[in-house]
C-alpha cells in the first residue's frame, strides 16, 4: 500500500483533508488540528485509546508483534546485555554511553544520592503505617524547596542536573520510605558501590553489623529495574508530560508521575498481584478466581493480566517469567505463589474470555514474586516499579522541553451538561 500522505473527510457535504504524519516504525497519525475549522468538531477519545499525544523518538511498543524498543534497542538484548544505569543514560542522551561517557554519568549519580537533612523530617509528619508510595510522592514533590538553584526548566544545563538528581535520589529516598514504616535509622548511600547494590544497601543493612550483599539479587533487581524503565506514553508518562507542559518543575511533574503510577489499573498492579494470588491461595483455587474474573457482577479482575497496548505477550513479562525461576532457584526460594501464578496463566490463556480479549500476561504479573523473594515488602512493589520508571519520565520530560513550539496540554470535552439557565433565589426554589 502506497504511504498515506493524508486522509479526507467530507463535513456537511464539503471535503476536506487531513494531513497524515509518517513514524519512523509503527503507525501513521492522522494530524487533526485542522479539524475544529473545518468540520466544527472535536474528536472523542477517553482513555485515548485511539490519540497519539505527541512525537517522540524514546521508546517504541508494537502491541501486536509483543515488542518493545529502548531508543531502537530491543529490551530482550539491553535485559541481557545492559545496566539499568547504561539504559538510563541511555534513554536520556538517545545513544549508549562510551565507556568514558558512563564514568562520568555513574561518578555525577553516586555523587548526588544523599538527600538534605532536612528532607528527613518529612518522614516524621508521617504515621508509621503510611503507604510508602504516599511518602515517596510527598517527598519526591518536596525536592524543588531543596533544589531551587537548578529550576530553570529552559536551561539544558538544569535540567540534566534534575534528571542526575532525581535518578540518584529516589533510591535514597525509597529507601528511607521502608527503613521509617518499620521503624529503623535512615541509612546514608555507599558511594563504593554500583547503583542497586547501593539501593539494597540503604533498604537492609543494619548499623549492628555489616550487610552481606547477595550479587543474585542486585542482578535480578537490575533487570527487574530495565524492564521497568520505560514504556513510550503510559498514563504515568503521559502525566508527567502534561504537568510539565505547563513549566512545572522536574521535580513536581515526576511527584505527578508517581501518584499516577500508584493506581492499580498500573503500576500498582503488581501490589495487587502479590494480595490476589495470596487470596487465591492454591493451585486448587485458581479455576474460580478466572470465574471470578470474567463475571461482569464481580468486579475482581486478573490483576497483572491485560494491557492496553500489548495484544499479545508483554514482552517483559516472557522475561520475567524466566528468570522467577531462576531467581528463586538461586536464591533457594520456594515461594507456592508462583505455582499459582502459573497455573492462573495457564487457565487463563485457555479460556475463551481472554483468548477473545487478548488478555496476556502484563509487567507486573509475575514482578512481585521476585520482589518477594528478594524480601522485599508488598507495599513496596510498586516503589520498585517508581524508581526504575523515574528514567523514563525524566527522560521524556526532558524531550519535551527540547520539543519547538511545545504547548500546554488541555484537551476539550463532549459537553452534556445543563443548557444555559437563569439563577433562582432560594426562596423560590
Ligand atoms: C501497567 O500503559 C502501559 O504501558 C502501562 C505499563 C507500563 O509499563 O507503564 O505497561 C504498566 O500499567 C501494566 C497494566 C497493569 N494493570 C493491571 O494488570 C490491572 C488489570 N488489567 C486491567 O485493568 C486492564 O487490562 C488494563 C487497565 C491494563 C487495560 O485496560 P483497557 O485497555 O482499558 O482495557 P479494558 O478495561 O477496556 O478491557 C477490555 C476488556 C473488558 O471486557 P469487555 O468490556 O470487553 O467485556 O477486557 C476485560 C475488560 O473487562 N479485561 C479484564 C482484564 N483486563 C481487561 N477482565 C479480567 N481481568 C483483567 N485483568
Amino acid at each position: 500500500m502506497s504511504e498515506l500522505d493524508k486522509i479526507t473527510l467530507t463535513a456537511g457535504g464539503k471535503a476536506f483533508d487531513l494531513p497524515v504524519l509518517q513514524p519512523t516504525l509503527g503507525q501513521p497519525c492522522v494530524d487533526i488540528a485542522a479539524l475544529p475549522k473545518e468540520s466544527g468538531c472535536f474528536t472523542f477519545d477517553p482513555g485515548f485509546g485511539a490519540t497519539a499525544s505527541t512525537k517522540s523518538a524514546i521508546t517504541y511498543i508494537d502491541g501486536d508483534a509483543g515488542v518493545l524498543l529502548y531508543r531502537g534497542y530491543p529490551i530482550e538484548q539491553l535485559a541481557e546485555k545492559s545496566s539499568f544505569l547504561e539504559v538510563a543514560y541511555l534513554l536520556l542522551n538517545g545513544e549508549l554511553p562510551s565507556k568514558e561517557e558512563f564514568a562520568g554519568f555513574e561518578h555525577a549519580v553516586s555523587h548526588h544520592t544523599m538527600m538534605h537533612e532536612s528532607l528527613k523530617h518529612f518522614f516524621r509528619g508521617f504515621h508509621h503505617d503510611a503507604h510508602p508510595m504516599a511518602m515517596l510522592a510527598a517527598s519526591v514533590a518536596s525536592l524543588s524547596a531543596f533544589y531551587h538553584d537548578n529550576l530553570d526548566v529552559d536551561d539544558p544545563a538544569d535540567r540534566k542536573m534534575a534528571a542526575i538528581r532525581l535518578i540518584a535520589k529516589m533510591p535514597t529516598i525509597a529507601a528511607a520510605c521502608y527503613r521509617y514504616s518499620i521503624g529503623w535509622p535512615f541509612s546514608y548511600p555507599r558511594n563504593n558501590l554500583e547503583y542497586v547494590e547501593r539501593f539494597l544497601h540503604m533498604m537492609f543493612e543494619v548499623p549492628s553489623e555489616p550487610l552481606q550483599l547477595n550479587p543474585v539479587a542486585a542482578k535480578a533487581l537490575d533487570l527487574l529495574f530495565i524492564l521497568h524503565a520505560d514504556h513510550e506514553q503510559n498514563a504515568s508518562t503521559s502525566t508527567v508530560r502534561l504537568v510539565g507542559s505547563t513549566g512545572a518543575n522536574p521535580y513536581a511533574s515526576v511527584a505527578a508521575g508517581i501518584t499516577a503510577l500508584w493506581g492499580p489499573a498500573h503500576g500498582g498492579a503488581n501490589e495487587a498481584v502479590l494480595k490476589m494470588l495470596e487470596e487465591i491461595g492454591s493451585p486448587d483455587n485458581v479455576e474460580s478466581a478466572v470465574r471470578r474474573a470474567k463475571d461482569k457482577n464481580d468486579n475482581f479482575r486478573l490483576m497483572g493480566f491485560g494491557h492496553r497496548v500489548y495484544k499479545n505477550f508483554d514482552p517483559r513479562a516472557k522475561i520475567i517469567r524466566e528468570m522467577c525461576h531462576k531467581v528463586l532457584a538461586e536464591l533457594g526460594v520456594n515461594d507456592p505463589l508462583l505455582e499459582v501464578a502459573m497455573k492462573l496463566e495457564e487457565a487463563a490463556l485457555k479460556d475463551e474470555y481472554f483468548v477473545e480479549r487478548k488478555l496476556y500476561p502484563n509487567v507486573d504479573f509475575y514482578s512481585g514474586i521476585i520482589y518477594k523473594a528478594l524480601r522485599i515488602p508488598t507495599e513496596m512493589f510498586t516503589v520498585m516499579f517508581a524508581i526504575a520508571r523515574t528514567a523514563g519520565w525524566i527522560a521524556h520530560w526532558i524531550e519535551q522541553h527540547e520539543t519547538p513550539g511545545a504547548r500546554i496540554g488541555r484537551p476539550r470535552q463532549l459537553y452534556t451538561g445543563s443548557g444555559v439557565r437563569d439563577y433562582v433565589p432560594v426562596d423560590k426554589r
